[in-house]
């Protein structure tokens, strides 16, 4: 078992495969996008499955791929079945906006996909321009559809604006009634690119599950799966589920089990932390495996106790990264 130096036992990476997006969502990235990386600052896929199977010896068992919207990247379900092959793999999975994701998703069953996160933050279509500055509602409609019709896991994860989606709260509940997703409320964090303010203070985990109650006076708490961000809720009767992630307060770090890398292939022991070092940069310089696998060890033994501590240690003002570096 891999375990950090706080005693937490780190079986998750989550692999961000491109900081390009096909969405401009006001709480990830400016209008204009970004500096996107240059194709040689992109981790290859040949060097993203070298790493995985470095990871996977060493005790990592469940393997997320993040965008945006991975499917921007060509070529992807070539990626998505070399990795689902490796061994010790436990669980491959994807979290995308769901722009590109509908004409893939036999294929990813096909390589033993069971489970995805779509991004939806509204259900209205007005409000999804004015959120994402693009007109692509109907695409991740038809994604979620997908996904339903063949039988997925599906989480729904909807960022809490103020002032930009909290209407949606309800209507997004009420989705629970009919359809088996999980939908999750995720406190909004200051990854936007720009700097401006965010709603993860006024908008906490407490204030989202008030905002539920209110609405559905008999809201149960049902069990959290092991290593869970999410508090999870159930309105009685329903086939869904309700989650709430504490994203900005952060009350989850005690059991994380997660670590990042980012598309050029940067390696974060947390989500809000700087970077502890690229991964990219050292199998370019001529590692070996042997040599990755102990320098991914020490790393591993200098991770924060949670992101508080984490974020005061970042050189760069936080609010100038953009998710969509980070994948979520
Ligand atoms: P499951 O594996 O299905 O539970 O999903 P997940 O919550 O690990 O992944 P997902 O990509 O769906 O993330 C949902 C939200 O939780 C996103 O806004 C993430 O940024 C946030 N999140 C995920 N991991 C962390 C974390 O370690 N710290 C914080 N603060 N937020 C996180
Ligand atoms: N705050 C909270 N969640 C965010 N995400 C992207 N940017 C932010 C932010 N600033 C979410 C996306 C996606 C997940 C991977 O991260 O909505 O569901
Ligand atoms: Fe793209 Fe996700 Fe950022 Fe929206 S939140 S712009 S979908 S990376």
């Amino acid at each position: 078992m891999l375990l950090d130096n706080h005693g937490r036992k780190i079986s998750y990476l989550r692999l961000a495969v491109t900081d390009k997006c096909n969405l401009r969502c006001f709480y990830c990235m400016p209008e204009q996008g970004l500096d996107w990386l240059s194709r040689k600052k992109l981790m290859s896929y040949n060097e993203m499955l070298r790493m995985c199977r470095v990871m996977l010896s060493m005790g990592i068992e469940k393997i997320r791929i993040t965008g945006g919207e991975p499917f921007v990247r060509k070529d992807m379900m070539q990626l998505l079945t070399a990795i689902s092959g490796l061994d010790g793999l436990k669980e491959l999975t994807i979290t995308t906006n769901g722009v590109l994701t509908a004409p893939y998703i036999a294929d990813l069953k096909k390589i033993g996909i069971r489970s995805i996160n779509l991004s939806l933050d509204t259900l209205d279509a007005g409000r999804f321009f004015a959120i994402t500055r693009r007109d692509e509602f109907s695409a991740v409609l038809d994604t979620l559809q997908e996904l339903l019709k063949q039988d997925f896991d599906m989480k729904i994860n909807t960022v809490v604006m103020a002032g930009k989606n909290t209407q949606d709260i309800i209507p997004l509940v009420e989705l629970t009634k009919e359809l088996p997703v999980s939908v999750r409320f995720i406190e909004e964090m200051p990854f936007n690119g720009d700097g401006h303010q965010h709603s993860g203070i006024a908008w906490d985990y407490v204030r989202i599950f008030d905002e539920i109650r209110q609405a559905y006076p008999s809201i149960q708490k049902i069990p959290d799966p092991q290593f869970s961000t999410a508090y999870n809720y159930q309105i009685p009767g329903h086939q869904g589920s309700i989650g709430i992630i504490a994203a900005y307060s952060r009350t989850f770090c005690g059991t994380c089990n997660r670590v990042r890398v980012t598309p050029n292939g940067m390696l974060k022991n947390c989500l809000y932390d700087d970077g502890v070092l690229n991964i990219k940069d050292l199998m370019r310089l001529g590692m070996s495996d042997a040599e990755l696998t102990s320098t991914l060890k020490r790393a591993f033994s200098t991770r924060e106790k949670d992101g508080w501590q984490a974020e005061q240690k970042r050189l760069e003002n936080p609010a100038s990264e953009s998710m969509a570096t980070i994948g979520g």
